[in-house]
This record gives C-alpha cells, sequence and structure tokens, in this order.
C-alpha cells in the first residue's frame, strides 16, 4: 500500500470519496488499523480511557502521548498519522503549542497534531502550521473540556450554539487547519459546517453528510467487557472481548486439566541422549 500523504488526503476530499481514520493506541491496534486500509490513523488522547485506565482525558499528559505516538507510528506503515495535544500542552501559549506540538512530532513520529477548542485557537493553530506540522481542529463535544461543557453532552442542539461550531470551524480552517473533527452533533449542522469549509470534516457521532468518519478502535471492535457503556454513535463492527475471553477460559480450562500443552507444543529430545541424562 502507498502511504498516504497530506495530497492523498486533499485528493480524496476533491474526489467526495469518505476519508476513514481510526484511533490507534499501541503497535499492534496500529498494525491492523493500517492492514486493513485506514486513510488515517489516530493517537488519540483518548488512549487515556481505552489503555491507561483512566475516567477521562484531562489527566492523559505529553509524555504519554508520546510513548503511545512512537508505538503506533511503528506499527503503521501507510496511514497518515495524527497525535492528539493533551490538555495541559498546548492552552498557556503559542510557543507552548508549538513546542508540544514539534515533540509530538519529532519524539512521537506522527505526521500532524490535533487540537480541541474554537476559534481562541486560531492564532495557536497559525503557529503550530507555519512551524510545518499540519493541524486538525476538533469542534463540537470536546472532551478534554468535559467540566466545562457539564459533561459529555452533544452539542450544536440550539441555533444559535450551531452558528458558533460553525465559526469555530471556520476560524480554524482560515488559520490552517487543513482538516476538522466535528464530534457530537445534529447531522444536519456538521452537514452544512461540511458544506462551508473548503477543507474536509471527520465526523464521529456528526452523521453522514462529512468528508469522512472516525471511531475509537476499542469501541468499534467491541473491546470491552460486554455491558459497558459506548455512545450512541457507537458502531460495534466486531467481537474482540469476546473472542479473547472464549480464548483465554479455554486455555484456563485446559491448564488446569493438564489437556495444554500437548505432545504437538513440546519440543523433543533423543532416545540416547535422555537415556544419558537420566542416568
Ligand atoms: O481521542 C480520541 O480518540 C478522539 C476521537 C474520538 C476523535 O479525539
Ligand atoms: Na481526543
Amino acid at each position: 500500500r502507498k502511504k498516504v500523504t497530506i495530497q492523498t488526503l486533499r485528493k480524496l476530499y476533491e474526489k467526495g470519496e469518505p476519508i476513514t481514520m481510526l484511533t490507534a493506541h499501541d503497535f499492534p491496534s496500529a498494525h491492523v488499523a493500517d492492514a486493513s486500509g485506514m486513510d488515517m490513523v489516530l493517537v488519540g488522547d483518548s488512549l487515556g480511557m481505552v489503555a491507561l485506565g483512566l475516567e477521562n482525558t484531562s489527566e492523559v499528559v505529553m509524555d504519554e502521548m508520546i510513548l503511545h505516538c512512537r508505538s503506533v507510528a511503528r506499527g503503521a506503515k501507510a496511514a497518515f498519522l495524527v497525535g492528539d495535544l493533551p490538555m495541559g500542552s498546548y492552552e498557556v501559549s503559542a510557543e507552548q503549542a508549538v513546542a508540544s506540538a514539534l515533540r509530538l512530532v519529532k519524539e512521537g513520529r506522527v505526521h500532524s497534531v490535533k487540537i480541541e477548542g474554537g476559534e481562541e485557537l486560531a492564532p495557536t493553530i497559525k503557529r503550530i502550521t507555519q512551524a510545518g506540522v499540519p493541524v486538525v481542529g476538533h469542534v463540537g463535544l470536546t472532551p478534554q473540556r468535559q467540566n466545562a461543557l457539564g459533561g459529555f453532552r452533544v452539542q450544536g442542539k440550539t441555533a444559535a450554539s450551531a452558528v458558533k461550531l460553525l465559526q469555530d470551524a471556520l476560524a480554524m480552517q482560515e488559520a490552517g487547519a487543513f482538516m476538522i473533527v466535528l464530534e457530537a452533533m445534529p447531522s444536519e449542522v456538521a452537514t452544512v459546517i461540511t458544506e462551508k469549509l473548503r477543507i474536509p470534516t471527520i465526523g464521529i457521532g456528526a452523521g453522514n453528510g462529512c468528508s469522512g468518519q472516525v471511531l475509537v478502535q476499542v469501541d468499534m471492535s467491541g473491546n470491552y467487557q460486554p455491558g459497558r457503556f459506548v455512545p450512541k454513535f457507537v458502531k460495534q463492527y466486531a467481537d474482540v472481548w469476546g473472542e479473547a475471553a472464549r480464548g483465554i477460559s479455554m486455555y484456563r480450562a485446559e491448564v488446569k486439566s493438564r489437556a495444554f500443552p500437548s505432545g504437538e507444543y513440546t519440543y523433543p529430545i533423543s532416545k540416547e541422549e535422555l537415556a544419558g541424562f537420566q542416568k
């Protein structure tokens, strides 16, 4: 498979072909996403919840992002890589944001960074872009700001808030973002935002009118204990937890009964050597 570049993504957008994006948080999850043809792989700060066992994304720090970005970069051969700038790594100043973005690219080996917020980040996005790092904006439900939003809630359900989302997306585009993630908003709102922009939008819980889609890999692959909460927008395409649990239960039973390891899983020794050993 040919390496996906920013030009490849531009061509997909111009052709109207949906852009596919999936999260990964380590070597194997990146490898399978890449081998299955994803155009883009995102090392989201959902890392905190899916890999580090945290309650939310706000606690994730740069060093954690870098370690996981590096692992993902080793597993993804062709996909275009995006790394999330975690909360606290970009808000203080544009200088701080540029330094963090450069660390994610140089140490984390991703190709671009994603930043949550709105028009207030325009100067920051401009500076990061000028430093040679492509930027993905993220508007709508911005999980890092859950304490300010009052939890994980759908955004843009009123005319005024939908207008604000459009303004945020436009401002990020004008500042130089090459793509915008639209999270958790009515499909009609995301469709209008997509039509008004001249850069691709990637939806998550934002309907089918976006230029592409993203999901969190552990959500869509069913890599969760059944019964765990998943958002309304998650379609579960596989049952990775079920398969892993089935295999592990069988392994456990066979170890307990000594059915495993049978002969085919053991190393031979010649009769002569064994006799010599047993003397
Ligand atoms: O952290 C993440 O996985 C994300 C996606 C849900 C867009 O930001
Ligand atoms: Na994120």
